[in-house]
């Protein structure tokens, strides 16, 4: 509860203090532009009905006072009351001082390593498809881990549409809607056996990436041919601790990746390893052995220590015990936020097939499904 409301700066902003001896203050601008009445929020959509610049250059705060659990502000020059309850100010507050380190994370998510092996997020695909609640369970998983499995889902070509349609839409690339991983495991061909990939992301070099993938199975009665994921925040925080200076490298200086495998595509992207938005916060990680193109943009005098940091990354990666492993039954699909989460696959032996379907989508999507269940969930909670 909002307990009293002062004018600061001559009515430039406004200080509320609450009940509990918390504080915020709120620029007089800040308000005007985000106030809730239908002039300025269209009472259907949402949406701004303002520009911007369409506020008054002068415009201050001429009264302010606290009415139940609102905060009644009327703007000058213009004599407009706006109406802004509590519970909105405390969600919308912005009065922070301290500035966050590089590789901060939102509450939301949480890292993870190997130990995350004993409590794999997963659900079957019947309750998903039937059960909005377990849905939204499920894509919260996703959304704190950057990774799920989905048990007991058709076994058939094309099933792993169905996973994306759960929350989604698929994105068609140069690989089609979706793509085959696909080996037949030949032992008289030692050449076909123990091939294993190292964890990575999936198509580094497009721009933007796919933010999501998922892997479905179809068949895998190989020996081996066990997936991995690894946590891609996780392993650069965990840099980050042993060598700051190399983080800082690998999130400053933009690596390059390609691919020109196929006839007629030639994809490229310059990108860090290790992205941070503009006040520090970790938002992706690329990393591809097979498609990083000769690196250019790392000044002579940096390239050394950036191979260093780059090379512990790898290191990191590797190491066994950030890895969750789990071997795909038929049926069973997982989905990782490529933004994120890097996947790679155990070695085969022995004889048998492994038959997996590939298709990427979007997380913003997947964000947007989960964010309206949780609405849901709230307005029928009142
Ligand atoms: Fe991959």
């Amino acid at each position: 509860m909002i307990g009293s409301v002062e004018i600061l700066d001559a009515g430039k902003a406004i200080r509320l203090r609450n009940n509990d001896g918390s504080e915020a203050r709120f620029h007089a601008v800040w308000l005007r532009d985000n106030a809730l009445d239908p002039d300025t929020r269209d009472a259907g959509n949402g949406q701004r009905l303002i520009t911007v610049n369409g506020i008054p250059d002068d415009v201050r705060i001429g009264a302010a006072s606290v009415e139940g659990d609102d905060v009644l502000v009327t703007f000058a020059p213009e004599g407009k009351s706006v109406r802004f309850p509590s519970q909105w100010l405390r969600a919308h507050a912005y009065d922070r001082s301290a500035t966050r380190a590089a590789g901060w994370l939102p509450t939301a998510l949480e890292t993870w390593d190997g130990a995350l092996n004993t409590a794999v997020p997963c659900d079957s695909f019947d309750r998903l498809a039937s059960d909005r609640g377990a849905l939204g369970g499920w894509l919260a998983a996703v959304r704190r881990y950057g990774f799920a499995k989905v048990s007991g889902g058709p076994v058939e070509d094309g099933a792993l549409m169905t996973v994306a349609a759960l929350f989604g839409y698929v994105r068609e690339t140069n690989y089609g809607k979706w793509f085959e991983v696909r080996t037949e495991v030949n032992p008289s061909n030692l050449a076909y056996t123990g091939l294993g990939l190292q964890a990575h992301t999936d198509n580094p070099y497009r721009d933007p990436v796919p933010t999501l993938q998922i892997l479905y199975c179809l068949e895998n009665s190989a020996e081996g041919g066990e997936s991995m994921v690894v946590d891609g925040f996780a392993a650069a925080l965990r840099l980050k601790d042993e060598d700051p200076r190399g983080f800082d490298l690998l999130a400053r200086y933009c690596a390059r990746f390609d691919y020109a495998g196929s006839a007629g595509v030639r994809l490229s992207a310059r990108r860090p390893m290790i992205e941070l938005s503009p006040d520090g916060e970790l938002i992706g990680v690329r990393f591809n052995n097979r498609s990083t193109a000769p690196i250019t943009d790392v000044p002579y005098d940096d390239m050394a220590d950036y191979y260093a940091a780059y090379r512990r990354l790898a290191d990191i990666i590797d190491d066994p015990a950030m890895a969750v492993s789990f071997k795909l039954e038929p049926g069973e699909s997982f989905i990782v936020d490529n933004t994120r989460v890097l996947h790679a696959r155990k070695g085969y032996s022995g004889a048998g097939t492994r038959w997996l379907q590939g298709c990427y989508a979007d997380k913003d999507g997947l964000l947007s499904t989960l964010s309206a269940i949780e609405h849901e969930a709230r307005e029928a909670a009142q």
